[in-house]
């Protein structure tokens, strides 16, 4: 059985998406072929990593297509085009319909910096996460990923990873540190995982 064509929908820098690209060159996501980056914002610093390793890649500009129905055409256009098997949602700012979420019900995932269901849904997406999640002054926070519903942030939970949080950490600082220590461990696994189950689920 062919791989599983993987699509990793982004807005900015891609760290994750690298991340998964080293998995990927290392070895350890034999199941699965990066096929595609999907961007919702020219100019995201992803673009270059994607050119760097000759990804094909599609951009579905926010301020150039408000319209977000619109720019979800294009997307399912494009994962159509490329055969795409499992989508990767990778620091996508966007909230998709749950038309859209329905197309591709169980081969979409999420990565959120932070322990759901604490600090997650509508409005809790980068920087703020940490944000609240110092403000609330708890002691232990990480990463989850978890496949994607029409409910935000709510879908069933594939792995997570807990990181500690320290005296005097600005939420830049945390940022760094859940990164490091829990998505860009736990993201890759669970994508190697989840080809490796929709593979032997074609056979
Ligand atoms: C990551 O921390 C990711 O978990 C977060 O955005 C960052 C993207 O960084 N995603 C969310 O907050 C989604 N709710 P990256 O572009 O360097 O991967």
């Amino acid at each position: 059985m062919p791989n599983i064509k993987i699509a990793v929908l982004c807005s900015g820098g891609g760290t994750n998406f690298q991340a998964i690209v080293n998995a990927k060159e290392a070895g350890l996501i034999p199941d699965g072929d990066i096929a595609l980056v999907v961007c919702d914002h020219a100019g995201a610093y992803v673009l270059e990593r994607a050119k760097k390793y000759a990804i094909p890649a599609v951009v579905c500009d926010r301020r150039e297509t408000p319209d977000r129905a619109l720019r979800e055409q294009a997307i399912l256009r494009a994962l159509e085009a490329h055969g795409i098997g499992l989508v990767v949602l990778a620091g996508f700012m966007t909230i998709l319909s749950e038309q859209f979420v329905a197309r591709y019900a169980g081969r979409i995932i999420n990565i959120h910096p932070a322990l759901l269901p604490s600090f997650g849904g509508r409005g809790m997406y980068g920087l703020r996460v940490h944000e609240a999640v110092l403000k609330a002054g708890v002691k232990v926070t990480g990463a989850t990923v978890h496949y994607v519903t029409g409910e935000c942030d709510g879908g069933p939970i594939i792995a997570q990873k807990a990181v500690e949080v320290k005296e005097g950490d600005t939420p830049e600082v945390l940022q760094k540190r859940v990164m490091r220590e829990a998505e860009w461990v736990i993201f890759p696994q669970a994508v190697e995982e989840i080809c490796r189950t929709l593979r032997a689920q074609t056979q």
